[in-house]
């Protein structure tokens, strides 16, 4: 089944996406999501793929685990929602996901 994820940048724009498939880093950057770079290659060292989940959301995404949330200690604009988007496989039941990019720091 297609996974849709909708991305919404810091300007407010969105990009969706109707057959998610991988990483939401890597669906992201296959989709130039602005202000998604993945620097790292996904391997929870840069933050440069740093998203906030919706609140809805929160639960069935799940919390990060003890290595990346050491690495979103070091950002400055986290909260509970916040991810390192390299972190989170997609699955079928993220159909209808949304995730906002989270500003620079
Ligand atoms: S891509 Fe580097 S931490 Fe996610």
């Amino acid at each position: 089944m297609p996974t849709k994820i909708t991305f919404i940048t810091q300007d407010g724009s969105k990009v969706v996406v109707e057959d998610a498939i991988g990483t939401l880093m890597e669906v992201a950057t296959e989709h130039d999501v602005e202000g998604i770079d993945g620097d790292c290659g996904g391997v929870c060292s840069c933050s440069t793929c740093h998203v906030k989940v919706k609140r809805e959301w929160l639960d069935k995404v799940g919390v990060a685990d003890e290595i990346e949330q050491d690495m979103l200690d070091l950002e400055d604009e986290t909260d509970e929602r916040s991810r390192l988007c390299c972190q989170i496989e997609v699955v079928e039941e993220f159909d209808g996901l949304i995730v906002e990019v989270a500003p620079l720091s």
